[in-house]
């Protein structure tokens, strides 16, 4: 699937670092993604994963280091301008949210990408009606695809932990990303529902969407990861396809002691 003369990084990350207090959460970090790719990111609990993936969705800034987003320096762009610009990650659904209905939640998170002004004139009103029929044409043909049509009406807390993550995202889709990041897509969640995200995420990618993932479940990242960075304490140990991070004696031992 990787031709590396062929690969354009969508995202470049350099040289990240981050403390928190006296704590080094990430050190000099440096990774890459590939347009159409499933990255992944793994390594022990406390490695800096989630740390790496927030600095990259702008939820804070680095202490140095730069971040590139399609041939764009967004390392000090405010997190809602990222993902505009095309780079979207996940967020639990919360309790308020949960009040709203799956296809509500769809509609909420579309709000970003259409006209919405308090100053809108009555003019501007029948463009704004079209814009939101478009919305909620983007969000039943969305949750057709994930499989979660028949749960449009459903309260979003009725869901089980799978559909959640499915639902969320299929919320990040509503954005029209190019790259959609997922902090432990799979925690949580039943066998079936592992399947089909892992499918739905696959038929992404072949439609040329990216992905960077940090997860715990090897199988799933053994199944779609193009490329998989290991972290430990905050800095990167190595990268690679997964067989070839699997070989590697550090990843086994930065396993064994981090999960023991
Ligand atoms: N907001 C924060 N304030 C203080 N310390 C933090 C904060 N976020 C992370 N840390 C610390 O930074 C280090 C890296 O944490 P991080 O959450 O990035 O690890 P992780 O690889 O995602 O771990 P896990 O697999 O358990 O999710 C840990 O020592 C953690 O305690
Ligand atoms: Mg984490």
């Amino acid at each position: 699937m990787q031709n590396p003369h062929e690969e354009r990084a969508l995202l470049e990350v350099r040289g990240l670092s981050k403390r928190f207090g006296g704590v080094a959460a990430l050190s000099d970090c440096s990774l890459s993604i590939a347009a159409g790719s499933v990255t992944a990111i793994i390594g022990p609990n406390g490695a800096g994963k989630s740390t790496l993936m927030n600095l990259i969705g702008g939820l804070f800034p680095p202490d140095s280091g730069s971040i590139v987003f399609d041939g764009r320096d967004i390392t000090h762009e405010a997190a809602h301008r990222r993902a505009r610009g095309g780079m979207v990650r996940t967020f639990q659904i919360s309790r308020e949210l949960g009040q709203l209905t799956v296809f509500e939640n769809l509609m909420l998170a579309g709000q970003d990408a259409r006209v919405e002004n308090a100053l809108v004139s009555t003019f501007l009103r029948g463009r704004v009606a079209r814009s939101e029929r478009r919305v909620a044409e983007r969000a039943r043909r969305l949750l057709e695809r994930v499989g979660l049509f028949r749960l449009a009406d459903e309260p979003a807390s009725a869901l089980s932990g799978g559909q959640k993550k499915l639902l969320e995202l299929t919320r990040a889709l509503m954005l029209k990303p190019k790259l959609v990041l997922l902090d432990e897509p799979a925690a949580g969640v039943s066998p079936p529902m592992v399947r089909e995200l892992c499918d739905t995420i696959a038929a992404l990618r072949a439609e040329g969407l990216s992905f960077g993932i940090v997860e715990h479940d090897m199988d799933l990242v053994a199944e779609l990861a193009d490329r998989v960075y290991v972290l430990a304490e905050g800095t990167r140990l190595t990268a690679g396809s997964y067989a070839e991070v699997t070989r590697d004696r550090r990843v086994v031992e930065a396993y064994l002691g981090g999960v023991a």
